[in-house]
């Protein structure tokens, strides 16, 4: 079968080529693979900048994002032939630790959890995958191929609890979002946002076409500019463009016992200056939490499957702004202009 992967640490390497069938002790579920989502992590791992090859291998098949069909499955495993399945990214560590041991293996605490196509284990950019019943979610089949949104939803979906989360430490009624950036992560923080019966604010930094749209279309506010000036003292900001200057904006502009959640990687070796002081003094005085939130467990995967499940299909159906067939797949690895989603046709399950 083909399959597209890269040797980690090695820019330009990239390549789709014969790969071998799927091992059984991968798992009984056999899975083919519609389509498979492109990320800026996958983009760092494309430039040789993040990503681990499994142990022993020198390459790593990319891929996180995906949707697939099942094309065999054991009884008793909840899975029939046909079902729509996504593949959870990622696997508990070994050991397992606290959180890994009870299902939390977002939270992993000693860093030795994998995750398909990033971290020592294979990805979905394949034809055909193997797995335990239990490594995916089943999804609503009216979902069918947007099913691909899942997983950078789960993420959102994880992001929003973990906000809530902090923000119940107190009394807390929010009313009013801000999400910055307008790319997948930041359209679906609004989704979710908007289905909680929240006031929100995108910000992003185009001025018109399918991000402005994609905002009004969910009934929420868009803008270009700082945070200040797109809505006053926000209850929640999420940061979903791992810009720093965004960062220090949003703790500075967060309202009082505000939520700031932090999703976007950044790259490292960029300085700003900040008044550490009128950080510290705004984070004290006014109550504020910062969260960091990072990948999704099952219950974030089911939490994803129903906020999907009352989006408007349509408005799904144009964040994914280009599909491009596997052997054409260094067009999909490029940023342009007016990319939301892009994803990779594999052509499995059809
Ligand atoms: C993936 C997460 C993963 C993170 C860090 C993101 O792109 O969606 O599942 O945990 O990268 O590797």
């Amino acid at each position: 079968m083909k399959a597209i992967t890269v040797v980690p640490g090695k820019a330009g390497s990239a390549q789709l080529a014969d790969f071998d069938e799927p091992p059984e002790g991968d798992g009984p579920v056999l899975v083919e693979t519609m389509a498979v989502g492109v990320c800026g992590t996958d983009l760092e791992i494309f430039a040789g900048e993040y990503g681990w090859a499994p142990p022993g291998h020198e390459r790593l098949v990319l891929g996180h994002e995906s949707i697939g069909r099942v094309a065999e499955a054991p009884d008793g495993s909840g899975l029939t032939k046909g079902d729509f399945v996504v593949g959870i990214v990622r696997r508990p560590d070994p050991v397992p630790c606290y959180s890994c041991a009870a299902g939390e293996w977002d939270f992993c605490r000693n860093g030795q959890y994998t995750e398909h196509g990033i971290k020592s284990l294979d990805g979905f950019m394949r034809e055909r995958y193997r797995a335990l019943p239990d490594a995916l979610v089943k999804l609503d089949s009216e979902l069918g191929a947007l099913g691909v949104l899942l997983e950078p939803t789960s993420v959102v979906a994880k992001a929003w609890e973990q906000a809530e989360r902090t923000g119940n430490r107190a009394q807390w009624r929010p009313e009013r979002a801000v999400v910055t950036g307008a790319g997948p992560i930041g359209l679906l923080a609004a989704l979710i946002g908007v289905q909680k019966g929240l006031e929100v604010h995108v910000i992003d930094q185009v001025t018109e076409g399918l991000k402005p749209d994609l905002v009004a279309a969910l009934g929420a506010h868009y803008h270009t500019g700082p945070i200040a000036s797109a809505c006053d003292s926000p209850d929640v900001v999420m940061e979903c463009t791992g810009v720093g200057a965004l960062v220090f904006d949003a703790i500075e502009h967060v309202g009082s016992g505000g939520v700031v959640c932090l999703t976007g990687v950044s790259p490292t070796g960029r300085n700003l200056e900040v008044d550490a002081g009128l950080v510290n003094r705004d984070l004290v005085l006014q109550n504020e939490g910062i969260v960091g939130s990072v990948n999704a467990n099952r219950r974030h995967y089911e939490a994803a499957g129903e906020a999907l499940a009352q989006a408007d299909s349509g408005w799904l159906a144009k964040l994914i702004t280009r599909r491009v067939p596997m052997e054409q797949f260094a067009e999909a690895l490029e940023r342009r202009a007016d990319d939301v989603k892009v994803v990779i046709e594999i052509g499995g399950g059809n």
